[in-house]
């Protein structure tokens, strides 16, 4: 028997560890929430918050977008490259929250000259988390292209042979930097979304929307 209840008029949020939940804070703060517990130090999924109304679960950054399509979660925040490789199903993206920001790219060992295996029509054997988003760059480029799915670490894939280019996010450069990798096209910017499922915002729009108006300001105001 569950112990986990879901009042009809109770707000479940989903977020992940690290830079989502952390950029999170702030947004929650504007809209009059404190979360109670720190996801860092504790071992609880279930986190609570100052609103009795309003709680919030750690789940991995790509599942975020399947909770709330469920309705499992009523909101989340999911970067858009996540949203991209889910499709979005179900869900009601009403805002770029303008946090984790990054650009997705493609990454080549320094020695590699994509440009001319592009020219050439080489077919390229490319690693990444984002099949969806690496698929779609590379037809509309008509570049064919064999994907390798892998779920982390994408810079090590060129340096030991596995592909020949990564798709990858990138921030500051220093992980490919690190890794003797080069950034050779940028495939889109990409930031957090704020995503909603579709029937608790109907249904639960009188709790969801104060929260989701102090998100878009502050949203706006930081940046
Ligand atoms: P994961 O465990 O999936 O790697 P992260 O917390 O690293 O989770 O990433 C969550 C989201 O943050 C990603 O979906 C992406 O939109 C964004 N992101 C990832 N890496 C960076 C980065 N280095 N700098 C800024 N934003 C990032
Ligand atoms: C992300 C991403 C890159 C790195 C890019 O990794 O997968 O490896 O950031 O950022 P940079 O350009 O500033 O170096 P993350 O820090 O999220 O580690 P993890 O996903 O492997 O845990
Ligand atoms: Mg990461």
């Amino acid at each position: 028997m569950s112990t986990f209840s879901k009042p009809a008029n109770s707000l479940i949020l989903a977020l992940s560890k690290g830079r989502i939940f952390d950029d999170t804070l702030p947004l929650l703060e504007a809209a009059g929430i404190t979360v109670t517990e720190n996801p860092e130090t504790s071992r609880k999924l279930i986190l609570a918050t100052n609103d009795p109304h309003v709680r919030v679960i750690i789940v991995r950054a790509s599942d975020v977008p399947t909770y709330v399509q469920y309705g499992a979660a009523d909101f989340g925040v999911a970067g858009k490259d996540v949203l991209l490789e889910h499709g979005g199903e179900g869900l009601y993206q009403p805002i770029d929250l303008n946090i984790a920001k990054c650009r997705m790219s493609v990454a080549v060992n320094a020695g590699f000259d994509y440009d001319k295996a592009v020219r050439q029509g080489a077919r390229l054997r490319v690693a990444t988390k984002f099949v969806q988003t690496a698929r779609e760059h590379f037809a509309a480029k008509g570049v064919h292209v064999d994907l390798i799915k892998l779920y982390g670490s994408m810079e090590l894939a060129p340096l030991v042979g596995l592909s020949d280019a990564i798709v990858d996010v990138v921030s500051t450069g220093s992980t490919l930097r690190a890794n003797n990798l080069v950034e050779v096209e940028e495939i889109m910017d990409i930031s957090s979304r704020l995503v909603v499922n579709q029937a608790a915002l109907k249904l639960k729009r009188e709790r969801l929307q104060p929260i989701l108006d102090a998100f878009e300001r502050a949203s706006r105001l930081d940046n």
